[in-house]
């Protein structure tokens, strides 16, 4: 199999996660034969990939998964090998900054050591495939400039961040050096009803949900003083796809341009199924209560706070819109909603 048929090939680490299950959905929709690399883990994890896998027509014709895990590169030259894709988005890795200052080692082999693995795999082949990876808005950490844009300076504050800028600047040295197609899209914060559960948004938006469904937990959440600059992950997969069918390589700061703060995205996600919450109290005193009952339905506990706190990270997007005509639509306070919403009707599902 050569790697410039006329038959896209795509090849996605991470297909079982977030962003990687919306990638796959977006390529076999245009017609991709998509591969997915998997690891072996004791429960099985395909919840995101299942209506494909559970598909007759797209399990096992257009879509294929093969085990394979980044702390073994020889199963991932295998793969590549057997492969040969034409497009190889590259997405897996342990993503929670928070988790990283307590799994620092295996975090950076993982997100920066496994990268260069792959990398080293394909400037071995005779014609390699067109290479996405996923950097992130970590890499900026606390930046001089607001909004950031590519020539922003790296300036981590998290061992998750030191080692995606690790991998971003790796990956521009291979493109440089090697002549590679290689594509570093500088994610931030994207989210969907399909996020994992200990990221905030998440979080808030499963609480949010139980309290209209009549069933109120109290949320616990660490700084509700952090920002972010929250997309749609559905269409942060969209422009992953446009970076490696431009006609050139390059690399791309993905953000929609506006932060909102974590306390904000709760209140919208909480006034959307129709509770208005009030925040008082300052600091690990501070609650969100019902101001219909009084009851508390947020509060604080500190050991969700961080080590350390990136910035409040906010990103200028115009080399996508420009180059890739890519605009997102879906904002922090509209994806907060969006997701409680989604989080309700999934709970309310028969
Ligand atoms: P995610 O939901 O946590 O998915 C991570 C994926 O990596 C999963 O498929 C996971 O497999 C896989 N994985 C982890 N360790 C692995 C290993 N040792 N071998 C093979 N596969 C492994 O993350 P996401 O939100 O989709 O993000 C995708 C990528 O974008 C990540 O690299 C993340 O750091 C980066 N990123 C994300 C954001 C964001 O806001 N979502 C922003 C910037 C950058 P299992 O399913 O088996 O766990
Ligand atoms: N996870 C979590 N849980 N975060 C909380 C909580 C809580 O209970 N309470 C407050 N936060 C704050 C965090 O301190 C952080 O400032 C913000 O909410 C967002 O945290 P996460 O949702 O964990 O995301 P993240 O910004 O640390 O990391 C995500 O975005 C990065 C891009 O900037 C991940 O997807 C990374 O993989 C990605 O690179």
């Amino acid at each position: 199999m050569g790697a410039n048929t006329s038959v896209r090939r795509a090849l996605i680490t991470g297909i079982t996660g977030q962003t990687g299950s919306y990638l796959a959905d977006l390529l076999l929709n245009q017609g991709c034969q998509v591969h997915g690399l998997v690891r072996r883990a004791s429960s099985f994890n395909r919840s995101r990939i299942e209506h494909l896998r559970s598909n007759p027509s797209i399990a096992g014709n257009s879509l294929h998964l093969h085990y394979a895990d980044l702390s073994d590169p020889t199963t991932i030259r295998r793969l590549i090998n057997t492969i040969r894709p034409s497009e190889l988005y590259h997405l897996a890795g342990q993503s929670h900054v928070g988790l990283s200052f307590d799994i620092p080692e295996s975090t950076c082999q993982e997100v920066a050591m496994a990268t260069l693995a792959i990398l080293e795999i394909c400037r071995d082949l005779e014609a390699p495939p067109r290479i996405f990876h996923a950097s992130s808005s970590e890499v900026f950490g606390r930046p001089c400039h607001f909004p950031q844009n590519e020539e922003t300076a790296f300036r981590p504050s998290s061992p998750y961040g030191c080692a995606k800028s690790f991998a971003t600047q790796i990956s521009q040295v291979y493109r440089q050096s090697y002549g590679l197609f290689i594509c570093n899209g500088i994610l931030y914060n994207h989210e969907s009803p399909r996020r994992s559960e200990n990221f905030v948004t998440r979080k808030i938006a499963k609480a949010a949900a139980a309290a209209a469904a009549g069933k109120p937990e109290i949320l616990e959440l660490g700084n509700l003083d952090a920002e972010r600059d929250w997309g749609y992950a559905l269409e942060y997969a969209d422009v992953i796809i446009r970076m490696l069918q431009h006609p050139a390589p390059g690399d791309y700061i993905v953000a929609t341009g506006k932060a909102t703060s974590v306390r904000d995205f709760a209140l919208a996600a909480y006034r959307s199924l129709g509770s208005d919450l009030v925040f008082q109290g300052r600091d690990t005193e501070e609650v969100g209560i019902d101001p219909r009952n009084g009851q508390i339905r947020i509060r604080i506990n500190p050991k969700f706070y961080r080590p350390s706190e990136s910035a409040s990270l906010v990103g200028d997007a115009s080399r996508a819109r420009h180059q890739l005509d890519w605009r997102p639509a879906v904002k922090g306070l509209e994806l907060a909603a969006l997701m409680a919403n989604a989080e309700l009707a999934d709970s309310s599902a028969p």
